[in-house]
């Protein structure tokens, strides 16, 4: 098969979907054909995993039983990290919406298998850590994949982890890594919902090479 060759309006589209990927907050509720979050899920196993193994595991929570414990879990996580913040910075913190639990339609927790058989242990003797960099970029592909085809995502990760792993059935083992929200977003945006709420603002320095 030819590799194909990209053109450049496809370049210039491709920056377009970076720039407008963004951590959604505030969903439509109506739900997503079962056939694009297959193929979702399809397009994020493309992503790169140190040795070819595939570490991610990615788990559809549909039971109302379980996505109300992990609302629990948001609640009182947020609540101790609301604590935990004094004076302006608590009220701020209490401003923001972190989490569209409650509408997003979809909701997809994603785990790192750290020691799989696959991949026979293949480039992360030195650096074991590399199984979860693998799955995050898992993470990254679905989420790039999702706005291209106008689909919202949204990484929670105020959440107790360990707690998360056993409301959610799953081994003890595997590391939770994201509670993801998916579905349609009310509004897109250019720009990050913590800098358009006077939270945090991107850093031109980050832009620039720390040259060696
Ligand atoms: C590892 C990770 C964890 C995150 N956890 C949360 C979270 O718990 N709640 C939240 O509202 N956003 C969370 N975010 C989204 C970031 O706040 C967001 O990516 C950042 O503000 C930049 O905005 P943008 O993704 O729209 O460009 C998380 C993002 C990453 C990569």
């Amino acid at each position: 098969m030819n590799a194909p060759s990209f053109s450049p309006t496809f370049r210039a589209e491709l920056e377009q979907l970076f720039t407008w990927r963004r951590d959604v907050r505030h969903f439509r509720t109506d739900p997503l054909p079962d056939h694009i979050l297959q193929h979702l899920l399809e397009t994020a196993c493309l992503a790169p995993s140190v040795g070819l193994s595939e570490p991610w595991r990615f788990v559809k929570v549909d039971s109302p039983t379980r996505r109300h414990a992990i609302r629990e879990n948001f609640a009182h996580s947020n609540a101790r990290e609301l604590a935990g913040r004094g004076g302006d910075d608590a009220q701020r913190y209490a401003s923001l919406k972190l989490a569209g639990l409650d509408d997003a339609p979809h909701h997809i927790a994603v785990f790192c298998e750290t020691n799989p058989a696959q991949g026979r242990g293949l480039g992360r003797g030195t650096m074991p850590q590399t199984t979860t960099w693998s799955a995050v970029m898992a993470i990254h592909t679905f989420w790039l994949a999702a706005t291209a085809l106008g689909i919202g995502v949204g990484w929670v990760s105020i959440l107790d982890p360990k707690e998360a792993n056993r409301v959610l059935g799953v081994n003890p083992d595997w590391q939770f890594l994201a509670y993801l929200c998916v579905g349609y977003p009310q509004e897109p945006a250019s720009s990050p919902e913590l800098e358009r709420r006077g939270w945090e603002q991107r850093n031109p320095a980050r832009r620039q090479w720390i040259a060696r």
